[in-house]
């Protein structure tokens, strides 16, 4: 059964807690923490010490961070103490990416990969046997709002086809531009959890829950 996440990067940051309270009520399974440097990606996002405080405020919160930094080993220890269920790594973030996932799934995280729009899915062909997910995006990173690229069904439908073909069981995240059109053309092609953001969740007429509901109805009958 697929399932979705709400990206924080996207919710009021004046209404930070409301926003997490309204996505829950909405049926969200987690949340979507994107962590920027400025470096990776010309963008900045959340830092961890706000990340621990929501952790805080709600701990049975499920989370997953998508580090878009340059150094991921920079942060192990942060990740470490936040200790989220999922965490991925940008392919091309660092040369050791097989020591990261080995770290975080000694961490008791769940560790995976993101691949851009233009990374050939054969990039992880050493990796895929190590991993828990695959995070897809489906825009180039660093920004919300924009809209889906087109060639990501495709992408999806060879990652799940790849999945079933060796019968391997990662899972498959799609990050980027999710809305309620594209929504169950995503899950039909095989992705397991959607990231909803800017065009889906937040700043929609009737509000957080209401959009976030409407998702999990899309989601719910693919
Ligand atoms: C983009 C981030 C995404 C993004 C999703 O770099 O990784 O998580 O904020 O937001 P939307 O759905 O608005 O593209
Ligand atoms: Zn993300």
């Amino acid at each position: 059964m697929a399932s979705f996440t709400v990206t924080l990067a996207c919710a009021d940051p004046l209404r930070l807690a409301e926003d997490i309270e309204e996505a829950r009520a909405g049926g969200v399974g987690g949340v979507h923490i994107d962590i920027m440097d400025g470096r990776y990606v010309p963008n900045l996002c959340m830092n961890f010490a706000q990340v621990e405080a929501i952790k805080e405020a709600y701990p049975s919160l499920a989370m997953d961070v998508h580090m878009m930094v340059e150094d991921p080993f920079r942060w192990k220890e942060e990740l470490k103490r936040l200790r989220p269920e999922r965490a991925a790594v940008h392919l091309d973030s660092t040369p050791f990416v097989y020591r990261f996932l080995c770290q975080m799934k000694e961490a008791g995280i769940r560790p995976g990969v993101a691949l851009n729009p233009s990374q050939p899915l054969e990039l992880l062909s050493e990796l895929i046997r190590r991993v828990d997910y695959v995070l897809l995006m489906a825009v180039e990173p660093g920004f919300s709002g924009q809209h889906m690229l087109p060639e990501t069904y495709r992408r999806i439908a060879a990652l799940d086809d790849w999945r079933r073909r060796e019968g391997l069981d990662f899972h498959i995240m799609v990050d980027g531009g999710v809305d309620l059109e594209n929504a169950g053309l995503c899950i039909e092609a095989g992705a397991d959890i959607l990231v909803g953001g800017a065009l889906v969740c937040f700043g929609q007429e009737g509000g957080v829950r209401e959009s976030c509901k409407c998702l999990k109805r899309r989601i719910d009958q693919s």
